[in-house]
């Protein structure tokens, strides 16, 4: 990790950002116009002290790391390759790297050497009864995992027990080692560069599951690898188009029938990330799900993230129950051109499940069917195909276009939705006083991650864990180190913030009453409340009394903290 936390002390991440944005001096950091979304007003922040950045607009934010990804679409290796190699820190991971390149390689020959030895019948005829004949196995190196438990594992062993095990070759039983695919045929996973970093295998026997995939190892990432990518690159690139579908002989089925820009991703939805991979090669994203109520559902999540991600999505319709693969085997090459070709835009895809989903007769029906479109809505940024939505679906359930406005959020533009975040609040002050090191002790000895809003919780966690002393908190762009994205993304709006309270001590107390004081009280007042009740069905008078006294009290301190006068608690 330390070569990690190099590159991040050693980035200037004002020089970097202003490879791509014009900055202006402001106050501790810089601003200028955020290259993410389309920004009038600066509304984006660096700060060199904290190393990060936010926009105030969009609501993105992060490290120099963060930045490069999201600018130039890359992984995060990637983004970090290039900082290091441009900074001159050598990654010694890299050596390491090549050595797992090579073993994967060999057990890659490994699998194809069994599938053309004698015990690799049953997988031939199996490949072969599936339409998959010596050029695919060729063309996708594809092989047969024996039988026999320990075969990779005996062919293999001089390359390092510890290395095989890393790689997810081999695992750990009862008895020792043994292989992790078993009498299977062997799929290799490659990255877009076509070096196999990771191998799905397909169960013979019906064993399950189905399909087996490598862990998640050094070189595999589930989430960010897109299987077919290195052969549908240059093919997506010229189109402009991507095919997705879900599984490994989907893609294998699309591009032996000349739709070389076929993808799927690992066994898993899709990520966020993978889209963003996606939107490097291609403007639009067509679908070709499984035909099937698990289809559906994957399709409609998938909508989402890629229009999240700038791509334009339209959704073939495949005939019920089919999925790509089956549908060539079963109708033919024409049969699958025609569904690609046919692909409809994701709105006209919605507004056809609509009626088959729900009962359009009832207001339940309406209700639901204006549910299932509102999950979409906020990923729809475009003013215009939002008021196209609002009449097609006013026509559609035959509700007034007011109506169906009012339940979608009645947020007509782009602006409105992004230009205003959420404001800030008291919880914000808190936090904002917690994350720069400037909450008093008194204070933060009352604090924990739970008293929160779940947005925050986590950041908080990991700062409270990361504290020395349970006083000194990390470093801002350490914590950001350790944060998903989108964690990273609210760290850093709070942390640029560029607020001057003119009295520092009197605005953390004001904060503190609203978002610590009045809360405690307010949930002691309610506990008590529950208690009086209890009491009072008991007919318990004693108690009721001395409850009914105490009740008081905390009524009047209420009071007191609402109008500001409160004693600060010892
Ligand atoms: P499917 O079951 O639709 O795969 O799963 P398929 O390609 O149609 O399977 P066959 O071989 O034609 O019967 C789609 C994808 O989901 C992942 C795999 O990536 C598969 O290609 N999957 C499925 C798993 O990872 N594990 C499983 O057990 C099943
Ligand atoms: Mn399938």
């Amino acid at each position: 990790m330390s070569e990690l936390d190099e590159i991040r002390e050693k980035v200037d991440i004002v020089e970097l950002i202003s490879r791509y944005v014009a900055l202006k001096p402001s106050g501790k950091g810089y601003k200028g116009r955020c290259p993410f979304h389309p920004d009038d007003t600066p509304s984006f922040h660096v700060s060199p002290e904290k190393k990060l950045w936010h926009c105030f607009g969009c609501g993105a934010g992060g490290d120099a790391i963060g930045f490069l990804m999201r600018i130039e679409r890359l992984s995060f290796r990637e983004a970090l390759e290039r900082l290091a190699a441009e900074l001159g820190v050598e990654l010694k991971r890299s050596g390491e790297r090549e050595k797992l390149l090579k073993i994967n390689a060999a057990a890659e020959r490994f699998f194809q050497d069994s599938l053309h030895s004698p015990g690799g019948k049953p997988a031939r005829d199996y490949l072969l009864s599936r339409g998959m004949g010596p050029e695919v196995w060729e063309r996708y190196g594809l092989g047969y995992a024996p039988p026999s438990g320990t075969s990779l594992l005996s062919a293999l062993s001089r390359w390092g027990i510890s290395n095989l095990e890393k790689l997810g070759l081999i695992v750990k039983g009862e008895r020792g080692y043994r292989d992790r695919f078993v009498d299977r045929v062997i799929f290799p996973i490659r990255d877009e560069l076509g070096r196999t970093v990771a191998f799905a295998g397909r169960s013979l026997s019906g064993a399950e599951p189905k399909y087996l995939n490598s862990p998640n190892t050094p070189l595999f990432e589930k989430g960010t690898l897109l299987y077919g990518l290195d052969i549908a690159k240059e093919a997506i690139k010229s189109s402009g188009r991507a095919v997705l579908v879900e599984g490994y002989t989907d893609v294998i089925s699309l591009q032996q029938a000349g739709i070389l820009e076929a993808v799927c991703s690992m066994g898993t939805a899709l990520t966020e990330s993978q889209a963003r991979r996606l939107s490097r090669y291609a403007r639009e994203v067509v679908l070709a799900y499984d035909a099937d109520a698990a289809g559906e559902t994957s399709t409609l999540r998938g909508i989402g993230i890629l229009l999240d991600a700038g791509l334009e999505v339209r959704v073939a319709p495949l005939p019920e129950g089919e999925d790509p693969d089956s549908l060539v085997r079963e109708r033919g090459i024409g049969a699958l051109h025609a569904a690609i070709a046919g692909a409809v835009d994701f709105q006209e895809f919605l507004l056809s499940i609509i009626p088959v989903r729900f009962d359009l007769s009832s207001l339940k029906g309406k209700g639901d069917a204006l549910e299932l479109v509102r999950s979409l809505w906020e990923h729809v940024k475009n003013p215009l195909l939002r008021r196209e939505w609002v009449q097609k679906l006013s026509l559609l359930l035959r509700l007034p276009e007011e109506e169906v406005w009012k339940v979608l959020g009645g947020r007509i533009s782009w602006k409105e939705t992004a230009d205003e975040e959420e404001p800030f609040g008291a919880e914000e002050v808190v936090l904002k006083f917690l994350l720069s090191g400037k909450l008093p002790e008194e204070k933060l000895v009352r604090l924990a991650p739970e008293d929160f809003s779940v947005e925050y919780r986590p950041i908080v966690k990991l700062w409270f864990e990361r504290c020395v002393d349970g006083k000194a908190g990390p470093e801002p762009h350490v914590l950001a180190a350790e944060l998903e994205p989108e964690l990273q993304a609210r760290l850093s709006r709070i942390l640029l913030w560029d607020v001057n309270f003119s009295d520092e001590e009197r605005a953390l107390e004001e904060a503190w009453r609203k978002f610590h004081v009045l809360p405690k009280l307010e949930q002691r007042i309610e506990s008590l409340r529950e208690e009086l009740t209890r009491a009072e069905k008991r007919g318990e008078r004693e108690v009721l009394e001395k409850l009914q006294r105490e009740y008081v009290e905390l009524c009047r301190s209420r009071a007191r903290v609402l109008k500001g006068e409160y004693e600060k608690q010892g």
